[in-house]
């Protein structure tokens, strides 16, 4: 928390405690009011058609039959749409190119016309009748592809520091490896929906989105209508995990709809249609090179990787940036290249980047480890830096050492015999894996507002989104606690633009962020309640100031003698006033690392960029950390591979609520199963078709892969923010992958370099 002197005292302590969620009973209940659940009087339905070759122009396309078909209302196509502006750019790069612009296909399952129709069925049937025919061009889909355009330093966060060579000179042990991780799906579980209704120019869309206020924005500049007059709501959204993160042509299309029929449209994606048009975890083809000492320092790592990227879009996805931060090491590259092809935009998934480079570099160190003959645990503590390792500067807080320390003891580390194939359980062969797990620091500014009511309930509200992870609930705890109210006396809004601007549910950034605006807006406002009484002859409170006081369900009293005191209600009934509301904001501290990518001023940091940052910062704002051990069983005849046991010690500063901060964490232990054994998006390498675009081709974890999972946290309140979390919506994903194939190797012998780790790969 801020400084003490200006803090008012709460009686009770909620943040911390596992609260239920607040919004269970709604979501059990189907109370939740879901994008999909909207129905507005008058409306219609939109279905899309996706183009059926990923490089070409369309020759033909005929809307006649379509149009023809009964209960359609319109047929949109490149020909007939109006032309629609491009969304605002963002920290994640260029808005998607905006549909139906010309005859052109960038990629396979590209929208081509959308059908509005008087009901679902009719828009789908009709759908199925436009049928263009193209003049198709050889698709660029493979990463090696000559023709492929290439972007070097696409972000300019290409790291370099010391000199690589002489590192690499000096070392007595040197390692290089390729590894290579597949595409992979979000596949939230809730269908993205978008209901859109216009009135003249304003326009209000209830949209899948972890991001209103973007959503606000590229639809503003989409119809060039002002953004006032666009109000996008999102209180639930189905499940993102970084899906929702940008505003796509499908909703720029649903709302094109509603404009044209004049009438309210909605419109919900199919499965297959969520694998093309809602972004995906790029793959990548990373090479790691390591020198160390005999005693296991890093004396040079450099980290390289190729990912895809999507024709006439930029996607921010720094796969190899993580490395620059992850360890102590005085002589370092880090380079990230983009390949344009024909394939869909790719866009975030669960700690994007960071899962796919911390994939190779933790398996590099595990290589580099049996090179050494040194325990990948010690490799890893030889080289845990006390400073961020690019600036110079100390940590804000990075319990990293507990992590390792603690993880070893609570999956008893100390029993692994080390030779590989040495551990068995009859026929299966047990293989102990672990591996090191950073997450950048990202924190963007944000609004917030509070008020208290004539019945002393307060409501708190901000556009932020909960996309299922429990913001709700600990925005709920902590508004309470800073107001001295019980929780059930303390009311959310989220998911809104009529609500003060907040940014993404992404980054891990939100709780940070949303936290430091909630926060904020209560301090003020019980400030506010104390300036009305201060002065005031008829109360216990006059002259109080907020160090003199102590909050306690709903009631000021002062900390020396709580006998004398008054409630918010009764502040209020004797000034006459019906509420008392108060706004707060929070904005990222200095130096935090995405703010620098963003910013792409300082991010190349040569000597005297260092010292610039030295002079102008005292801390580098830590992100999350952890270390993730896992214990695995391969049977060898069969190529089995089970995932037994899992142990995550996690760095998130400081947990507002256990049982949800607990929750993310195995959340993304199994998103990070699914990384390493079963997810892989196939893009048929002639058409660029996705091949295995349903739940019954792309597999991802069930009930029966998952293991105990033990979740632990250590690590302190950071500084660098005002309430002190450090996010971890992704740090539970990062690491289990690399985790996995270590533990795999230890048990077999058989380095797999390649995700995900599938019978034949151990056979
Ligand atoms: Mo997260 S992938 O930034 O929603």
């Amino acid at each position: 928390m801020t400084s003490a002197m200006n803090e008012p005292r709460p009686a009770g302590v909620l943040i911390g405690q596992g609260l239920d969620r607040l919004d269970g009973p709604l979501k059990v209940t189907g109370a939740a009011p879901y994008p999909s659940d909207f129905d507005l009087p008058g409306m219609a339905y939109a279905s899309l058609v996706r183009s059926t070759i990923a490089s070409g122009r369309i020759s033909r396309i005929d809307r006649g039959p379509a149009e023809a078909a009964p209960g359609v209302l319109a047929v949109v196509t490149h020909e007939n749409a109006p032309k629609l502006g491009r969304g605002p750019k963002t920290i994640l790069g260029a808005a998607p190119p905006p549909p139906l612009r010309d005859d052109r296909i960038l990629h396979h399952g590209q929208f081509v016309a959308v059908v509005v129709a008087e009901t679902a069925e009719q828009a789908a049937e009709a759908a199925r009748l436009v049928q263009p025919e193209y003049d198709a061009a050889d698709p660029v889909l493979d990463l090696a592809d000559p023709r492929a355009k290439v972007r070097d330093d696409p972000w300019h966060v290409d790291m370099r520091r010391g000199n690589l060579d002489a590192g690499l000179a000096a070392a007595d042990v040197t390692f290089q490896a390729t590894y290579t991780t597949p595409e992979n799906t979000n596949n939230p579980l809730g269908l993205f929906a978008t209901v859109a209704a216009w009135e003249g120019d304003t326009l209000t869309v209830h949209d899948s989105t972890q991001w209103p206020y973007n959503t606000r924005g590229a639809l503003a500049r989409s119809f060039g209508v002002p953004e006032r007059g666009v109000r996008v709501l999102a209180p639930f959204v189905g499940g993102g995990f970084g899906s929702g993160l940008r505003a796509w042509p499908h909703v720029i299309l649903a709302a094109l709809a509603a404009r044209i029929i004049e009438r309210p449209v909605k419109l919900v994606l199919t499965r297959p249609q969520m694998f093309t048009a809602v972004g995906h975890r790029p793959n990548t083809v990373q090479n790691v090179r390591l020198g160390a000492t005999r005693d296991g320092r890093l004396l040079a790592i450099e980290h390289t990787s190729d990912s895809p990227v999507a024709m006439e879009d930029d996607n921010l996805e720094p796969i190899t940036l993580g490395t620059s931060t992850a360890y102590a090491c005085p002589n370092l590259i880090t380079r990230d290249r983009q390949i344009r092809l024909n394939v869909p935009c790719p866009g975030s998934m669960r700690a994007p980047g960071e899962a796919q480079g911390n994939f190779a570099l933790e398996s590099a160190l595990d290589e580099l480890s049996y090179d050494l003959g040194m325990d990948p645990v010690r490799l890893r503590l030889v080289n845990e830096s006390t400073v961020h390792p690019q600036t110079g500067l100390p940590w804000s807080s990075r319990a990293m050492r507990e992590c390792y320390l603690q993880g070893a003891e609570r999956f008893g580390w100390s029993l692994r015999s080390p030779e590989p194939r040495s551990m068995r359980d009859g026929d299966w062969l047990v293989g102990y894996g672990m591996a090191g797990a950073s997450f950048l620091h990202y924190q963007a500014k944000c609004q917030a507002r509070a008020s208290i009511d004539r019945d002393g309930t307060a409501y708190v509200r901000s556009a932020g989104t909960d996309i299922g992870t429990g913001t709700y609930t600990v925005m709920t705890q902590l508004a309470a606690e800073t107001l001295g109210l019980r929780t059930d006396r303390v009311r959310l809004g989220l998911g809104d633009t009529d609500l003060p601007m907040a940014p993404q549910a992404g980054g891990s950034g939100l709780t940070g962020a949303l936290g430091g605006a909630v926060h904020a807006a209560c301090v003020r406002l019980v400030h506010d309640f104390l300036r009305l009484v201060r002065n005031d002859p008829e109360s216990p409170l006059r002259g109080c100031d907020l160090e003199d006081i102590t909050l306690h369900d709903g009631r000021i009293q002062r900390t020396d003698d709580p006998t004398r005191g008054e409630t918010y209600a009764g502040i209020l009934a004797r000034h006459g006033l019906e509420e008392l509301t108060a706004d707060g904001d929070s904005s990222p501290p200095r130096g935090d690392m995405i703010a620098l990518v963003g910013s792409m001023v300082t991010s190349r940091l040569g000597r005297f960029g260092r010292a610039a940052v030295r002079a102008t910062r005292a801390v580098a704002p830590a992100g999350a950390c952890g270390a993730k051990f896992v214990e695995v069983r391969v049977d060898p005849d069969l190529g089995l591979l089970r995932v037994t046991r899992i142990v995550s010690v996690i760095d998130g500063g400081r947990i507002l609520n256990e049982k949800t901060a607990r929750s993310q964490i195995t959340g993304a232990v199994v998103g990070g199963i699914g990384m390493a054994m079963f997810e892989e998006t196939i893009t048929d390498a002639g058409t660029g078709r996705i091949a295995n675009a349903t739940f019954g081709d792309y597999l991802i974890a069930v009930n029966a892969d998952i293991p105990e999972m033990d979740v632990h946290f250590v690590g302190e309140p950071d500084p660098a923010n005002p309430i002190g979390t450090k996010g971890v919506g992704e740090i539970g994903l990062v690491g289990i992958a690399p985790a996995i194939a270590n533990a795999v190797y230890h048990a077999t012998g058989r380095r797999v370099r390649s995700l995900p780790i599938t019978i034949d790969r151990l056979l």
